[in-house]
């Protein structure tokens, strides 16, 4: 069975709570109706109601009866989710008529939600810009104990099945923190290895990557790789792990066993950590390009449940993937 289709199934048998706080969007209308038909995931849309029913009348989608449709301006727990709001950002000022205002904003209601035990995991972006996502994301929802990043992840999967795991890599971060510093890279490794196991069911073997394989050059940057590595382990005593490798060290068998000799990572890696988000991102667009590779993601991750944002320019199916990589995230924490 494709990753995916494994992916489906298994959001299947979770039947989780997924938030679609987007339900002005034709697409997300669209999306909903086949994840609810497929039985992919429980859908909650955020909307006005009498829109949301006429747009899925015009549009001839027929089982959209079968998602929750949630008002954002008036719903049973308005107050409660303002009460909450307040209580998490007291100290940053946040007072009642604030949250009341807030709350009626689909995004800042669907992270509430989860926040509150009432769903959970939600996908949007298909038309707010990511940081529009993620901050009430970051605000109340908050990171998974022992992770105070959140960053993003991708699927990679290569035409070549000579690399990685079968021809699947993962990397990271590729979509969220600009310039980890040590501690952040190491979680970003504890989380990536976590997001591994959960969506593309294998065991990860994980690269830390830089310019220098084991001392091969001496700077700053490189002293952030091999620190980030040590933390890793330190953090997850079990994770398999090794770096500073360069790119080439860590994929291919031969330069591997070269550049690093005893190292059981280096040319055996399925895993890439980049040391920054300048890094991992034009990473990930060079190979999908250059080499024709599907990438699955950003699935991001490190937050305390799962939230995921699609680019602006998604179809029906990328909306639909995404819904059923949340459930299986939320299955995993
Ligand atoms: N993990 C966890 N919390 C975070 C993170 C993070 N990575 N970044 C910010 N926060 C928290 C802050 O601590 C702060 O919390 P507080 O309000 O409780 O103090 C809150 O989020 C807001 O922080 P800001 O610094 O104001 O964050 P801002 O909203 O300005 O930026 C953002 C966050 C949008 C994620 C920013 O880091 C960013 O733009 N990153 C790059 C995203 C991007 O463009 N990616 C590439 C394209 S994606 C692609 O190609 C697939």
């Amino acid at each position: 069975m494709e990753l995916l289709d494994q992916i489906k199934e298994n959001a299947r048998k979770l039947n989780r709570r997924i938030v679609l706080p987007e339900a002005f969007d034709e697409r997300m209308l669209k999306a909903a109706d086949i994840l609810v038909r497929e039985k992919i995931a429980r859908i909650y849309l955020l909307g006005d109601p009498e829109k949301i029913l006429s747009d899925a009348s015009a549009l001839g989608l027929r089982s959209l009866s079968g998602a929750t449709i949630i008002n954002p301006l008036n719903h049973a727990n308005k107050e409660k989710y303002a009460d909450l709001m307040v209580e998490l950002r007291k100290h940053k000022g946040m007072n009642k008529d604030a949250a009341l205002q807030l709350i009626e904003d689909p995004l800042y209601l669907g992270t509430l939600m989860i926040k509150n035990g009432d769903a959970d995991g939600e996908v949007a972006g298909a038309a707010n810009a990511t940081g529009d996502v993620l901050r009430p994301a970051f605000q109340y929802v908050k990171t998974m104990p022992g992770i105070s990043v959140v960053s993003g992840a991708f699927i990679m999967i290569l035409k070549d099945k000579e690399f990685g795991e079968n021809g699947m890599l993962i990397f990271a971060d590729c979509a969220v923190h600009p310039d980890p510093n040590e501690n952040e890279l190491a979680e970003i490794a504890v989380a990536t290895a976590k997001t591994t196991r959960a969506i593309a069911g294998f065991e990860p073997r994980l690269a830390m990557l830089s310019f220098s394989t084991m001392g091969s050059a001496s700077h700053d940057l490189v002293d952030k790789v091999t620190n980030a590595t040590r933390i890793a382990r330190e953090m997850d005593p079990d994770l398999q792990i090794d770096g500073e490798l360069q790119a080439d060290a860590a994929i291919i068998k031969a330069i591997g066993e070269k550049k690093a000799p005893g190292s059981k990572i280096a040319g055996n890696a399925n895993v890439l950590i980049f040391p920054s988000l300048d890094a991992g991102n034009i990473a990930y667009k060079l190979v999908q390009r250059l080499a024709h590779a599907e990438a699955i993601g950003p699935i991001l991750q490190g937050m305390a449940a799962p939230i995921n944002d699609l680019s602006r320019g998604c179809s029906v199916s990328d909306i639909v993937n995404l819904v059923a990589i949340t459930a299986n995230q939320a299955g995993g924490m």
